[in-house]
């Protein structure tokens, strides 16, 4: 019987996509990588540190775990990822059970890692690697939904003073355009019609290189066969009008833009080391609202609030910057204290408990004003049609497929049997909802 592994991923895309890689290389060493197992053969967990939460999810996770283990000692416990960087030695030190520990640069060695623990011998690595490896371009499966992310540029050089990023991720490296366009080649070729380039601050692609993120989209584009092409994630602070211009000019790009603004208090940019003020945010909004792709782009960010000093006026100048910037969506979280950072070494590294009353108030206050202003601009897509890529089945909904128009939406629909994973239907928009759209199919595409 082929063994099994259950792959457990936290954090952002680029976990996600680690993971991917990691499961096709579990699976080349003859795994079969199941969504969940009361008897898996390994457990992978890739873990992520920005915030203290998922941190302790992993605590937890890996003491439940010590009971499997001792029933089952050959099951293997690999912990990767940010958490594996971040506490190395600790984790096996305070979970002995655990097999190996490695950071994102060691998982490419995942498989010589595997013989290692075969044979008994425990594993930690949490080197960097400036190298980019093969495995980069590996996904998993043939079971797929045509959708691949490519990562372009690993770590991260800007520091934002509340971030462990650049700490977990190490400094920042760019692949090389001929290289990364050989891999979206590559992964056309498999099926999938659907890249998203990584990296932590994109724009700043090539900067090692002589290359630069606007010959990147340019180049990549240009793939045969290539129908979406998108990027994760936009600094503000790097982002130029030469990707507008991308916008305007290359059909396959995608009119989704995640652009971060983090608050709306110039205080408070600055004391997160940003680089940018709000003036200058709202600028690349309006320059966004004059050009062509306004009309279709879906624009999203990263809110933190609760940034030590951050006061009620801060706190207007964030709700006022929520209304001019107008997002289809936010992801917003209350500020958590990151060791090794700058914000903790100059506020301390507790949480603001007597405060977390009110934050979560300002927190609620902000993603309730998010909500309404993201169903208002929904429902100017109701009754449009509009192109989605099918992913699967829904999750509000089993009856139900659900998919993704090119700005990123989520669109929910009654499907038939000619409709599977991976395929493009036009779908027309019924009703819009905060965070998705309800739609009916009209014709099968491909
Ligand atoms: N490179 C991306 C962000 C990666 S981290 C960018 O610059 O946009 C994803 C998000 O986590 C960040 O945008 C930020 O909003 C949030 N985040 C990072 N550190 C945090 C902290 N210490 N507390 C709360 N949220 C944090
Ligand atoms: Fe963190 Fe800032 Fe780098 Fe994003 S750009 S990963 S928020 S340090
Ligand atoms: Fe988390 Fe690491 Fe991503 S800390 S957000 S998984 S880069």
């Amino acid at each position: 019987m082929m063994k099994k592994a259950v792959v457990l991923t936290f954090g952002c895309q680029m976990n996600e996509h680690d993971s991917q890689r990691m499961g096709s290389l579990l699976e080349s060493a003859g795994y079969k990588v199941v969504p969940c197992s009361t008897t898996p053969d390994m457990v992978l967990i890739n873990t992520c540190s920005v915030r203290g939460k998922p941190e302790q999810k992993l605590s937890q996770l890996l003491s439940n775990l010590k009971k499997d283990k001792n029933q089952n000692p050959n099951m293997k416990i690999i912990v990767a990822g940010c958490v594996a960087q971040q506490k190395g030695e600790d984790l096996i030190n305070k979970f002995p059970f655990v097999d190996v520990v490695i950071g994102p640069d060691g998982e490419e060695k995942l498989l010589e890692y595997l013989n290692q623990i075969n044979k008994g011998v425990s594993v930690i690595d949490i080197n960097f690697n400036n190298e980019f490896s093969y495995a980069e371009t590996l996904v998993m499966g043939p079971s797929h939904n045509s959708h691949a992310y490519v990562t372009v540029v690993k770590g991260c050089d800007s520091f934002c003073s509340y971030c462990i990023v650049p700490y977990v991720r190490g400094r920042e490296r760019s692949r090389i355009i001929k290289e990364i366009k050989e891999d979206v080649k590559g992964l056309v070729k498999k099926g999938f019609s659907s890249v998203t380039l990584l990296g932590q601050n994109i724009a700043r692609f090539g900067r090692d290189n002589n290359e630069d993120f606007q010959s990147l989209l340019n180049e990549i584009s240009q793939v045969d066969g290539l129908k979406r092409l998108s990027f994760l994630t936009s600094h503000p602070k790097d982002f130029s009008k030469k990707i507008i211009k991308c916008f305007e000019e290359l059909p396959n790009l995608c009119p989704m833009l995640h652009l971060p603004a983090q608050h709306g208090s110039n205080k408070i940019l600055k004391a997160m080391n940003r680089g940018y003020t709000r003036e200058q945010y709202l600028d690349i909004i309006a320059e966004l609202r004059s050009s062509k792709v306004w009309d279709k782009l879906s624009l999203t960010t990263d809110i933190i609030i609760g940034f030590p000093t951050e006061n009620d006026d801060d706190f207007k100048d964030l709700m006022d910057l929520l209304e001019r910037a107008y997002f289809d969506n936010s992801y917003s979280f209350i500020y958590s204290p990151r060791p090794k950072t700058k914000a903790v070494e100059l506020f301390g590294d507790k949480e603001d408990k007597a405060n977390r009353p009110l934050f979560t108030k300002r927190l609620l206050t902000y993603q309730g004003r998010q909500k309404e202003l993201a169903l208002e601009k929904n429902k100017r897509l109701e009754g449009v049609i509009l192109e989605v890529l099918v992913e699967g089945f829904s999750q509000k909904d089993h009856n139900k497929l659900t998919g993704r128009t090119s700005s990123g939406k989520v669109v929910n629909f009654v499907g038939d049997k000619n409709i599977f994973p991976g395929s493009y239907v036009m779908i027309k928009i019924i009703k819009a909802h905060p965070t998705y759209l309800s739609g009916e199919v009209l014709n099968v595409k491909s």
